[in-house]
């Protein structure tokens, strides 16, 4: 038996097939387009271990999609491949709508006319797992309770309408064709290979380079903050036992204002690679607001806690830690996507934002 994962270059996805290969034997296919985001050094651990097979190529693309299906006969399909960067989104929306709307929309399709050439007892065990977020919910006061799985979409953002889009297209694959279907709805995640334009890795990276740590607005945001490898058990939990056409909220309890959460990796930093003179965080600047930007994201996760038995391992002390530890032991995987594109995005999204 084989997994099909697309998307699995990228910070999770990679995550969760260094994972996959450490904790099962089975094979695991992974298609890539290899955008910016996507990395195979993030997979050089796993290679020539024969268990992972690498495909370059668009969930968009029909034939190729096709091919896989027919040659390696998945028995569940993990959906990770999306542009995922919010800001990204508000400069330039239609790749997020190609992948993430037209691109899960045929892998859908292609997922749907294999499984209906599955024989039964195939059918029985295939699986379709779509990978997606708590930004589809939109916007939290602070007095109102965390997200929960019936909580209304309402989403706010470029980035989290075309996921809200793409959930949307599971839920009716399942509802109209029987597709066996499942979606998680994830918080923010935060641990190795995380691309360093979202907070965590660009602070800790513009840290390191003597360059400003950008806070937008009043830093007051809150988000709901999971170690990447609790959201790999998590997602492995809901694959093997979760219920068809039902979504999975999966979060870490651990709400954080923006600010705290910089000042906190400030005080690691300081610990693990003092400065000569002063901390870290004098280089914390506030830098305009993002538009749109969401004030409060927080996950209830007690469905899957209590229908699949899944917590969090990690606390938020350990996980930005050992973060900020594999950061420090792998500048040079920052240091060889820092340069080019890379740079050019900085320079676009901080523009007038007084970043040195
Ligand atoms: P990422 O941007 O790091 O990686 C995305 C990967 O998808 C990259 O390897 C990229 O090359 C690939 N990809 C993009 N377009 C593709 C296409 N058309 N065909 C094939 N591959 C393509 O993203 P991530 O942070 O790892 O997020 C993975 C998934 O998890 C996304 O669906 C995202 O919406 C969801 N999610 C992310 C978070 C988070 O905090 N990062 C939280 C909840 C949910
Ligand atoms: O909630 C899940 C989502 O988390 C995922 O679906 C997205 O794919 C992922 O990118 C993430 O979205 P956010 O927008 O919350 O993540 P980001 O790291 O971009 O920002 C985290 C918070 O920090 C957010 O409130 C914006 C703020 N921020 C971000 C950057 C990059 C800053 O204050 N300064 C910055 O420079």
């Amino acid at each position: 038996m084989t997994i099909f994962v697309t998307g699995g270059a990228g910070f999770i996805g990679s995550n969760f097939v260094i994972d996959w290969t450490a904790a099962s034997s089975e094979p695991v296919v992974n298609l890539d387009k290899l955008t910016y985001a996507g990395n195979l050094q993030n997979l050089s651990q796993i290679e020539g271990r024969g268990r992972h097979i690498f495909v370059k190529g668009d969930i968009c693309d029909n034939e190729l999609l096709a091919c896989i299906l027919q040659e390696y006969k998945p028995r569940a399909i993990v959906n990770f491949a999306a542009e995922s960067h919010v800001d990204r989104s508000i400069e330039g929306p239609s790749e997020f709508i190609e992948t993430n709307v037209v691109g899960t929309f045929k892998l859908l399709e292609a997922a749907k006319n294999y499984f209906n050439g599955l024989p039964d007892v195939e059918k029985e065990r295939f699986r379709f797992l779509h990978i997606s977020t708590d930004e589809v919910y939109g916007s939290l006061s602070s007095s109102e309770p965390a997200f929960q799985e019936n909580n209304r979409y309402e989403p706010n953002s470029p980035y989290s309408a075309s996921k809200a889009a793409s959930d949307h297209l599971v839920r009716a694959y399942h509802s109209t064709y029987g597709l066996p279907t499942l979606t998680t709805n994830c918080s923010n995640n935060y641990g190795p290979y995380q691309f360093p334009e979202k907070l965590i890795p660009l602070c800790i990276h513009n840290a390191l380079s003597g360059k400003k740590l950008p806070i937008y607005g009043d830093g007051q945001q809150i988000r709901d903050w999971l170690y990447v490898t609790d959201h790999c058990t998590a997602i492995r939990r809901v694959l093997e036992s979760g219920r068809l056409g039902e979504t999975y909220n999966i979060g870490g309890w651990n709400e954080k204002a923006n600010l705290d959460v910089v000042k906190a990796l400030c005080v690691i930093l300081d610990e693990l690679r003092p400065l000569n003179t002063g901390s870290y965080e004098d280089q914390i600047t506030f830098v305009p607001d993002r538009p749109g930007h969401d004030r409060r994201y927080a996950i209830d996760a007690s469905k899957i806690e209590r229908d699949l038995g899944w917590k969090p391992v990690e606390t938020f002390e350990s996980g930005l830690r050992k973060t900020a530890e594999w950061y420090l032991a792998n500048m040079q995987w920052t240091a060889a996507i820092t340069s080019g594109e890379y740079r050019q995005w900085v320079e676009t999204q901080y523009r007038g934002g007084h970043l040195g």
